[in-house]
């Protein structure tokens, strides 16, 4: 009998849930063994792992979070964990596992599967930051999370007539930036992907919008470009207007996880069992082209991350 293992690692992502509970029901229906991991890569190192039943992964594919734990393990990340980490799994006879995470956890991946267990990547990180697919796990929940609470920063800002700056997540990526902000109406967005100029991107959009009557602004900040709090003192200095600055941090990590990720971590976590049943190792599972595939790991971590230029350009015109 085949045994397989999956594990969550890394920042959790709402929808990772859904994805376990993929592996779990997919690898059993194939007459698999499944072993669930607890606590990320940790979980390989300590010998802490569950045999699951069906029943185990029962009630969770609505649950934020993992039930899995997570972590980002450092250990782990040198040959002497890795080597420590394959040889658990072939004690306990598992010859695949599936890795939800980001392309941190997916680096881990690789170097289990060059130690002789093959490893199957799924993307779950809200950032949506995997160049190789156009969607990520917890993405849409992240987002959803944040429009509401820019929506409910916007009614405060609305009666006060004042400029809200908002941090939202993603270190290196604007993508939750780039949407929310578009999808809230924000009069600037600011993302690391994009040179800017608080003179030309905040103050000059704020005052061209100030001439049209407007009187209450939203600016919406990725955590990667940061500095709310100068921002929003800036924006009252410089135009005398009053401006609060809120990170939204890790509001939008949690939360019951939208139909959008719960089917595609349903989709992702089915197709990596797929691959393990053929003893297929080093691929990265993705979205491309609105269809779930599945690429090289190697591949996959060296492909640069395209931010939708086109997006943005429609936010800057219609925000206005
Ligand atoms: O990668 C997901 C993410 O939420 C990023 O957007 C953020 O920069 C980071 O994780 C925060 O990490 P931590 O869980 O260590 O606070």
């Amino acid at each position: 009998q085949k045994s397989i293992a999956v594990l969550t690692s890394g920042g959790d992502a709402p929808g990772m849930n859904a994805a376990v509970r993929a592996v779990v029901r997919a690898g059993i229906n194939k007459g698999m063994k499944v072993y669930g991991v607890y606590r990320g890569y940790n979980g390989l190192l300590n010998g802490d792992v569950e045999e699951m039943n069906l029943r185990s992964v029962s009630d969770i594919i609505g649950n934020g979070g993992t039930m899995l734990y997570t972590a980002r393990s450092e250990e782990y990340a040198t040959p002497a964990g890795i080597q420590r980490a394959a040889d658990f799994c072939r004690s306990i006879g598992v010859s695949g596992v599936v890795v939800i995470g980001g392309d941190g956890s997916f680096r881990g991946a690789r170097c289990l599967t060059n130690a002789g267990i093959n490893c199957i990547g799924v993307p779950g990180t809200i950032d949506n930051d995997i160049a190789c697919s156009e969607y990520t796990v917890g993405f849409d929940t992240a987002m959803n999370t944040a429009i509401q609470m820019v929506d409910r920063i916007r009614d405060t800002a609305q009666s006060h007539d004042r400029c809200s700056v908002v941090e939202v997540m993603g270190r290196r990526c604007g993508d939750i930036a780039l949407q929310t902000g578009i999808a809230t109406g924000a009069t600037a967005i600011l993302v690391p992907e994009v040179q800017y100029n608080i003179e030309r991107d905040v103050i000059a959009r704020i005052i061209n919008t100030q001439k049209t009557g407007k009187k209450h602004f939203i600016v919406v900040v990725a955590e990667g470009v940061g500095g709310v709090r100068d921002l929003a003192k800036y924006v009252e200095q410089r135009l005398g207007i009053e401006a609060r600055a809120t990170v939204l941090g890790h509001v939008q990590r949690g939360g019951s996880p939208t139909l959008r990720d719960r089917v595609v971590a349903s989709q992702m976590g089915f197709k990596a069992v797929e691959l393990l049943e053929q003893n297929i190792g080093n691929r990265v599972v993705a979205m491309q082209g609105g269809k779930i595939i599945d690429l090289d790991i190697n591949e996959a971590l060296d492909m640069p991350r395209v931010f939708d230029e086109e997006l943005y350009k429609i936010a800057m015109t219609i925000s206005i």
